[in-house]
């Protein structure tokens, strides 16, 4: 029976028939996620968060019992995304599909969640376009041109007249060079260099090389998460920092995660960003209490929020929707939704199902004896530019 389904379904891209309700039935949030390659610390932080969402609200929504069904998809190979989410609506049921780690994957995915009619939640990918790609997407990460134009501004505002470019070369790479760009020339500044490291095994070394002989004022970098540990070593052995060159960014470069094992030469970094480990409330220091708890004392960066987040709204969706699995019932009760998230106060658009949220501009200082992304401005409720 399940062979056929399948085999129909590959051969003739017919529609994933939504199944019967079933009195008693766990609501399924399949979830996909990189928990090995080159992205895992991606995977392991969304990971903890799922599991901190559930410890602290309970796994009981709108009379449902939410059930976590995960699948590794390594990060680097959409074709295994796109299998995995089919698999888990056609073979698993599931009410939600949810993770994403990279955007090529979202992309990948995104057809099976409009033929199936099931609610997909974007917990970290962060082009601008992905939303647009099916209209069964939710995002509660970010996007890059959201989380860059107020690092632009900073910059310009406060005296830097060059600033060179530095992007991984990929579609939120793409996004943020063009924010950058658009931004910062639009207050008077200047780049002289835009230059594109590969997605895969990137050395940085030549391209900083080369960032050193031009000789901008700053330098604004956006790699994914995890890659900020290699690139900021770099930074450090090529001696720009003594060059006069200022690195600025978006906050992916000092991810909480790593930022710890950066050392001094993360000091003084400047970047913007939706979320900070250091984030000042009450809400943050709930989370980082209890995500500590789940994941051995880690700390908490911006991919676990967007996890935790995103449980939320499919948590609040499912209470709405009185425990209907329908999916276009679950994804109006969660369109228009609005909270209080530890990164400070948040909105899924309606119309959009894009994040709107505050951006605050931080600054890498040492207290206690750690490395902390201390938020030093604000700007409030930002939507992503091009929507
Ligand atoms: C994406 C991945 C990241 O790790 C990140 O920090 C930002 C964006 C992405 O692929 O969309």
């Amino acid at each position: 029976m399940m062979v056929t389904r399948r085999a129909l379904l590959a051969a003739s891209g017919a529609a994933l028939a939504a199944p019967a309700l079933a009195q008693g039935e766990a609501a399924k949030v399949g979830l996909i996620l990189p928990m090995s390659g080159p992205f895992a610390s991606t995977g392991r932080q969304i990971e903890a968060a799922v599991r901190t969402f559930l410890r602290m609200s309970g796994e009981s929504h709108g009379g449902k019992k939410l059930e976590i069904v995960l699948r590794d998809d390594t990060g680097v190979a959409p074709d295994v995304t796109r299998r995995l989410a089919q698999e888990l609506v056609v073979r698993e049921r599931v009410r939600f599909l949810a993770g994403f780690g990279l955007t090529p994957l979202a992309f990948a995915a995104a057809p099976v969640a409009t033929e199936a009619k099931v609610p997909m939640v974007v917990m970290a990918a962060a082009t601008s376009v992905i939303v647009q790609r099916s209209p069964f997407i939710l995002r509660t990460s970010f996007t890059l041109p959201q989380a860059t134009m107020p690092i632009a501004e900073w910059a310009a505002k406060n005296g830097v007249k060059s600033a060179a470019t530095l992007v991984t070369d990929y579609a939120p790479g793409l996004d943020a060079e063009r924010a950058f760009k658009e931004r910062f020339t639009a207050q008077g500044g200047q780049v002289p260099l835009e230059l594109r490291t590969p997605l895969r095994n990137p050395d940085y070394a030549p391209f900083l090389q080369r960032v050193r002989d031009a000789r901008p004022e700053a330098l604004f970098i956006f790699v994914p998460s995890g890659e900020g540990a290699a690139l900021m070593k770099q930074f450090a052995e090529r001696g720009l920092r003594e060059a006069g060159i200022r690195l600025i960014g978006t906050g992916d470069v000092v991810d909480d995660d790593i930022l710890n094992d950066m050392g001094d030469a993360a000091l003084g970094v400047v970047t913007s960003h939706h979320y900070s480990a250091a984030h000042d409330s009450a809400e943050n220091r709930a989370f980082r209490e209890a995500y500590g708890q789940v994941a051995s004392n880690a700390r908490p960066n911006f991919m676990a929020v967007g996890g935790f987040d995103g449980m939320r709204l499919i948590a609040e969706g499912l209470k709405k929707a009185e425990g209907n699995l329908d999916g276009e019932r679950l994804l109006a009760a969660m369109k228009g939704q609005s909270w209080m998230s530890p990164r400070g106060q948040i909105t899924i658009d309606a119309n959009t199902r894009d994040i709107v949220q505050d951006i605050h501009i931080r600054r890498v200082e040492r207290r206690d004896g750690q490395l902390w992304n201390v938020e030093f401005d604000r700007v409030p409720q930002v939507r992503d530019p091009g929507t």
